[in-house]
């Protein structure tokens, strides 16, 4: 395009960057990613190793205050999760609105968007308490939503948070319990849903993350600025490639094609096919959470009873791409989102919860983004530019 015409209508250069490939919107000391060695460190701690020890508690206060807990600090932290669960009453009515056949995405990002209506006290962005009261809630409250949602989909009754079991066990009881039942946790199944919360809890500048920040640059309060992020989560290129996943999984399984007779359509690019859990802007080696997944996808499964010829269908796929130069050159490498579903599945989760889960994981990254922003003095308001393609001046000449 002719940069000197751009320049005099601006007044300046402006860069013309379509998907923020190379600039950076922000300065953050949160999360570190090496794309190129596959490296993720939170707060510069590793990856492996938090997943390995740590609690998804224990992470949320990490990313969120900078530092690891002491253990005084992660008893009160928890305590204060554990005994704000519960939500209004008024806001379980909300859920009757919905179809029966909404999908629980959109249900959470409506629900979170209302706590702004039934927790006004605590809105004000640059009120160090009521930044706090925001983020126990919402760290309390979303699975809390996100389980009702689960529960409005299945038409069944729900239940009432129980605090004496941990954040992934409380999370699952609401899912999977009937009233006047007892359930048991499987502690395998929590574990395995506490590494998939902490692998997922935050990626730097990602597009949900960004949009909360955007939403977040005017001020918006926390609650408004988190459900718009779990809208752009929701789609098939970001969180919603979870599902997407086990979809063509599922049809490549129904249709009876080979891995492949697949991957040539991958190839070829027929009707847009892409392999679904590989690629990413950042990484251009294999995503290091998507190792640590693979490695437990295999013996979770099969404590599970989960779908070994999925399983086996996502591996010989994986095999072919990583030996395929198509993939080669692009250096495209399974991501996060490859063989979570699998495991979600095994949990007994239906697909459409899937990016849900993730949903929950990604809340203290959302947090800790937000608050960050809040208290960089350098944050402006989100207002890209553009290069304008359209007409010139015209006359209106009036509809007759
Ligand atoms: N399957 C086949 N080809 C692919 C794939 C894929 N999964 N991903 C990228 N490519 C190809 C593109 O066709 C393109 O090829 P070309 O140069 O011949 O046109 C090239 O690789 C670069 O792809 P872009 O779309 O330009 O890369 P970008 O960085 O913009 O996109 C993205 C990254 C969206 C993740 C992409 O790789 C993708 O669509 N992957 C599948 C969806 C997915 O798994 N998303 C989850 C991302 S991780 C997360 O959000 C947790």
């Amino acid at each position: 395009f002719d940069i000197a015409k751009l320049r005099s209508e601006t007044g300046g250069y402006v860069t013309y960057d379509p998907g923020f490939m190379n600039t950076a919107n922000v300065q953050s000391a949160v999360t570190y990613i090496d794309g190129e060695a596959g490296i993720l460190r939170y707060r510069g701690y590793p990856i492996e190793d938090l997943a390995k020890k740590a609690s998804f508690v224990e992470v949320a206060y990490l990313l969120i205050y900078g530092e690891l807990p002491t253990q005084q600090q992660l008893d009160d932290f928890d305590h204060m999760i554990r005994t704000h669960t519960m939500v209004h009453e008024d806001l379980k009515i909300f859920f009757s609105g919905f179809p029966r056949t909404a999908h629980p995405m959109p249900v959470l990002a409506s629900a979170v968007s209302a706590l702004s209506t039934f927790y006004s006290d605590s809105l004000d962005p640059h009120d160090e308490h009521e930044v706090e009261v925001s983020t126990i809630r919402l760290l309390s409250k979303v699975p809390t939503l996100a389980a009702y949602a689960f529960k409005k989909s299945k038409g069944e009754p729900m239940l009432y948070p129980q605090n004496d079991l941990n954040y992934a066990e409380n999370f699952l009881r609401l899912c999977f319990g009937v009233p006047a039942e007892d359930y048991e946790v499987d502690p395998e199944i929590a574990e395995a849903l506490n590494l998939l919360l902490i692998l997922h809890a935050d990626h730097e500048q990602n597009c949900s993350t960004s949009t909360v920040r955007l939403v977040g640059s005017s001020d918006a309060n926390m609650f408004a600025s988190v459900s718009a992020g779990i809208n752009a989560l929701y789609g098939p290129k970001h969180g919603g490639a979870n599902e997407a996943v086990l979809n063509m999984l599922r049809s490549i399984q129904s249709e009876g094609i080979s891995p492949e007779d697949f991957m040539e359509k991958v190839k070829n690019k027929e009707e847009g096919v892409r392999l679904m859990g590989f690629g990413h802007r950042v990484y251009k080696n294999y995503d290091p959470r998507a190792r640590i997944v693979k490695a437990t996808a295999d013996k979770i499964l099969r404590k599970m009873g989960g779908d070994d010829e999925l399983l086996d269908i996502a591996m010989r796929l994986e095999d072919k791409a990583l030996a395929d130069d198509y993939f080669v050159e692009r250096k495209l490498y399974p991501n996060v989102d490859f063989y979570t579903g699998l495991i979600y599945k095994a949990m007994g989760f239906p697909e459409q919860m899937f990016t849900v889960l993730f949903a929950i994981g990604r809340l203290p990254g959302w947090i800790a983004q937000w608050r960050e922003m809040m208290l960089d003095p350098s944050t402006k308001i989100g207002r890209p530019r553009q290069v304008y393609t359209g007409e010139t001046e015209r006359r209106y000449p009036g509809v007759e």
